[in-house]
């Protein structure tokens, strides 16, 4: 690590930051953390450690992600992944088991939003599978669309509807 990194991060101890390429490292070590239900909820299916590993290194961390970091460890975090240049997105989040229930999750994703906003971005889709409550009351308190389909629920939040 570089001491530019080292110094960035040894001032990042508790809060909610933008995240960028040097929080690769810990992004993965949160994804790795992960219970096997906290995979599932994430990524659909309980995904394996090689499989982790890979997405890890393609996940857009710049320029729409946000990181609940506390005692300087990344503890969750909220990714909104542009498709290309245009206005469409999609968002995804994640917390470690220990910090769920907290209202974390839904700071997080406001957080991402409201970036996601600043940037032009006009619809975010949140996909989430059925069951998942709390996933579900956030997504639901956005304006937008749901739709269903076998067990996975999609949210389309319209951007440009919601007041920040
Ligand atoms: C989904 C997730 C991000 C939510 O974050 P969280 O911090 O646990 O949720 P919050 O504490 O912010 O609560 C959000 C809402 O859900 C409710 N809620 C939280 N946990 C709940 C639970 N276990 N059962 C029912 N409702 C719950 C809260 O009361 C709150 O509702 P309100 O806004 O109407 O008061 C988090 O649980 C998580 O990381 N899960 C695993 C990954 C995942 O599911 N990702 C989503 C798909 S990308």
């Amino acid at each position: 690590m570089t001491s530019e990194a080292l110094a960035e991060t040894s001032t990042r101890r508790y809060g909610i930051y933008r995240l960028s390429e040097t929080d690769r490292p810990e992004f993965l070590r949160h994804l790795l953390a992960l219970d096997r239900d906290g995979r599932r909820w994430r990524f659909g299916v309980a995904v394996s450690d090689g499989i982790i590993e890979n997405l890890a290194k393609t996940l857009p961390l710049e320029p729409l992600s946000v990181g609940l970091i506390i005692w300087g460890e990344l503890k969750g975090c909220a990714q909104v992944i542009r498709q290309g240049t245009s206005a469409d997105a999609e968002l995804a989040v994640s917390l470690g088991s220990d910090m769920r229930g907290r209202g974390w999750g839904a700071i997080l994703v406001d957080q991402a939003l409201a970036l996601a906003q600043a940037k032009r971005v006009r619809r975010v889709d949140i996909q989430y599978l059925s069951g998942n409550t709390a996933m579900h009351r956030i997504a639901r308190s956005y304006p937008g669309t749901s739709s269903s389909d076998c067990g996975e629920i999609s949210r389309q939040v319209q951007l440009d509807l919601c007041d920040f």
